[in-house]
């Protein structure tokens, strides 16, 4: 064998080693991507009721049948991670109340620590939601890198294999949100291609942009 063709084997082996690859949420990388979530959303509500919560919340996404679950991974490493739902309207009552036993114990720490959140949560949670209704609707909830590797374009295809997966799952209409004050996150949906549709004030009297994107 040449020395170029060694050379050229050695580096195809090393770019396949070093490729991130998109895939489905095992149940088990909950732990990993509450850790992500944490780093990624400081001061957030969910991150405040702490990583044990962030686990419940995050496996129960990914074993509903309605649940889109997908991580970046890298050599056995989740380096981001993006969420959502079918038929977001409902989701996470139905959610919670299939795992309410489980999703009680793990909000015990968060409660002790900010006890003010809970009832907003859960009522926020029982409430009739404001989401979108229909089976062909998607809603993406969370988009995340490890801050370590942000820029490197892994939140970028995050994204269109979370827009394929909903087109596979015959979606006609993804929408999500970011609040308005989260300028990266606006500024990395516009630069990928999407625009805002329009603004309004969240219960708890943040300015959030909105986007759709119909297949
Ligand atoms: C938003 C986030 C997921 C982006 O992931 P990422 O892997 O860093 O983004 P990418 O590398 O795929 O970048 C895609 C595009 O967004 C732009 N972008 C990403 N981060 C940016 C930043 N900090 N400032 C400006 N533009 C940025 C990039 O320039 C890139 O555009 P280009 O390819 O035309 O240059 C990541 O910053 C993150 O996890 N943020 C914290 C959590 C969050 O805010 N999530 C979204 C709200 S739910």
């Amino acid at each position: 064998m040449t020395a170029g063709r060694v050379l050229v084997i050695r580096l195809v082996s090393t770019m396949e080693h070093n490729t991130v690859i998109i895939r489905k949420m095992r149940g088990t990388e909950a732990r990993r991507v509450a850790e992500i979530h944490t780093v990624a959303f400081p001061g957030y509500t969910l991150s405040k009721l702490g990583k044990l919560f962030l686990r419940v919340y995050y496996h129960g996404i990914c074993d509903d049948a309605d649940g889109i679950a997908l991580v970046g991974e890298r050599n056995g490493t989740i380096l981001g991670f993006a969420t959502g739902m079918m038929n977001p309207s409902g989701f996470y009552a139905r959610l919670l109340k299939r795992r309410w036993f489980r999703f009680m114990v793990a909000a015990v720490p968060g409660a002790i620590r900010h006890p003010g959140f809970i009832p907003r949560l859960f009522g926020a949670l029982w409430l009739p939601q404001s989401s979108p209704v229909g089976g062909t609707i998607a809603t993406l909830s969370s988009i995340a890198v490890s801050p370590e590797v942000a820029g490197c374009g892994i939140g970028r295809r995050l994204m269109e294999e979370f827009v394929a997966e909903v087109k596979r799952r015959g979606g006609t209409e993804l929408t999500w949100g970011a609040k308005k004050r989260d300028e990266i996150a606006n500024r990395f949906y516009q630069r990928i291609g999407y625009s805002e549709t329009r603004e309004h004030v969240d219960s708890q009297g943040e300015g959030v942009i909105e986007y759709v994107f119909r297949f």
